[in-house]
């Protein structure tokens, strides 16, 4: 009886001692320089603060305040999301895998982009352990609940929180059939949070891209070619010879049509092999920056590519956060008004085996599972 009643007493108080979600399903993690939420839709990040220069704390991740509008947005850039079963691209929305082929969703031209229009980014994930430091939500993928993509699935996503930085570890098993597994996380960077005076683009940040001399070659639909060809030096995606702003390059002639020519998307849309190994393992990525806050993140990987989207396609029409905007700003995020960096394996692999990444993509019930890692380091200069 005494027991009960102390049980009974504790285990709200225990319940207490963690993160609770609070009224719209957000969980706030905190370490020092850096506060974080995160929602069970899409396994999101929805905010992330860090202070500038001056000490001011800025959001510099794009998302929404009501955590309850995720799944209901229209525009759905996947903010802050964890794209599966196969992030990115499969040309021609088409793949063979033993001898048997395949047919995704096509939802992006003739293309598939993460995995259709019921993705992972599209569902609510199960929260399975919440510490002070981390969170973990977990997905369970009957096969062909996306179309094409055969066998069971079980994801699993930690986000952690500790001094100035967020660290996503990222795992999948395929129970009981062979298929393509391939994740990230999608952040939206603007590391002024659209409060610079002079302009609420990210134009005038700059990116490293210390490993990037090679790229996924695309088509005019941005669809993977299968060619994989060298940064050309001074050109428009030239971000290993020097870091560079990412709007430099806006009066190149390649700039237009740089990520997309069909569709007409200028700037930037694609991915960047890192080329890399040894001791060089353990260096960051990238490096993203902005003069203005003085805000710097580092960003560290397994990964063997980096995805760069520079938000061309940004309308207009996605409200900013009450914690964001500033004189320049519309309340609203424009074309190039952000950066969204993706660490991934290379695009498409599925469909060029002549890469050799098939073990690195193609899982199974007799293969390891599939695992990566990401880790965001923040910092003022
Ligand atoms: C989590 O943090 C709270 C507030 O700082 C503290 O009271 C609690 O003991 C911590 N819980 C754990 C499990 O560390
Ligand atoms: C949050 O978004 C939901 C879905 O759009 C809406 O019904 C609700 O009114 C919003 N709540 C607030 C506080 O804005
Ligand atoms: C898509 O299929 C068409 C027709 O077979 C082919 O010509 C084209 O090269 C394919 N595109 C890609 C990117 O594989
Ligand atoms: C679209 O992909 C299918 C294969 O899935 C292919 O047969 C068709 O030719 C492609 N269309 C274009 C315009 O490339
Ligand atoms: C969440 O867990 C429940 C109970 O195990 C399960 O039925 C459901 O499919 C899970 N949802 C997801 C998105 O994995
Ligand atoms: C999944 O779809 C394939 C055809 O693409 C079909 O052969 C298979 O039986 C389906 N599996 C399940 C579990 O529905
Ligand atoms: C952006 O950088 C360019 C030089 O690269 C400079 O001319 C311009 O004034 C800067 N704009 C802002 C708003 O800082
Ligand atoms: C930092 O403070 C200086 C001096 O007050 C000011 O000019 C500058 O705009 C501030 N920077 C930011 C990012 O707020």
């Amino acid at each position: 009886m005494i027991k009960l009643l102390l049980a009974s007493l504790l285990l709200p108080l225990l319940a207490l001692a963690v993160p609770a979600p609070g009224p719209d399903g957000t969980y706030t993690l905190s370490a020092p320089g850096i506060t974080a939420k995160f929602i069970p839709y899409s396994a999101a990040i929805t905010s992330l603060v860090v202070s500038d220069r001056n000490g001011t704390k800025r959001d510099i991740i794009l998302g929404y305040d009501n955590g309850t509008f995720y799944p209901v947005d229209p525009n759905h850039p996947d903010y802050g999301a964890v794209p599966g079963r196969y992030t990115n691209r499969i040309a021609n929305h088409t793949y063979e895998l033993d001898g048997n082929r395949y047919f995704t969703e096509a939802n992006d031209g003739n293309g598939t982009l993460h995995s259709g229009l019921n993705g992972w980014s599209r569902r609510t994930w199960n929260v399975s352990e919440v510490t002070n430091s981390s969170i973990t939500f977990t997905i369970r993928d009957e096969g062909n609940s996306s179309m094409g993509f055969p066998g069971l699935v079980l994801g699993k996503v930690t986000h952690t929180i500790t001094a100035n930085t967020w660290t996503t570890k990222l795992s999948a098993k395929a129970v009981d059939h062979k298929t393509p597994i391939m994740l990230t996380t999608h952040p939206y960077w603007n590391l002024d949070a659209f409060a610079n005076p002079a302009t609420d683009l990210v134009l005038n940040h700059t990116l490293s891209l210390p490993f990037g001399e090679r790229m996924i070659g695309i088509d005019g639909t941005t669809q993977s070619t299968g060619e994989l060809p060298k940064v050309k030096k001074g050109g428009v995606n030239d971000f290993v010879s020097k870091p560079k702003q990412l709007g430099a390059s806006m009066s190149d002639p390649d700039w237009v049509g740089n990520c997309g020519s069909a569709f007409g998307c200028s700037g930037y849309n694609n991915q960047w092999i890192v080329d890399r190994g040894g001791p060089d393992m353990e260096k960051a990525i990238a490096t993203l920056s902005s003069d203005w806050s003085g805000i710097k993140w580092d960003l560290y990987s397994d990964q063997a590519g980096v995805v760069v989207y520079s938000c061309y396609w940004m309308g207009g029409a996605n409200e900013l956060k009450k914690s964001q905007g500033g004189r320049a700003s519309s309340g609203f995020v424009k074309s190039n008004g952000c950066v969204a960096v993706e660490p991934q394996d290379w695009i498409d692999g599925i469909n060029h085996p002549e890469w050799g990444r098939t073990d690195k993509q193609i899982f199974g019930p007799d293969t390891k599972p599939y695992e990566s890692w990401i880790s965001y380091k923040f910092s003022t200069f």
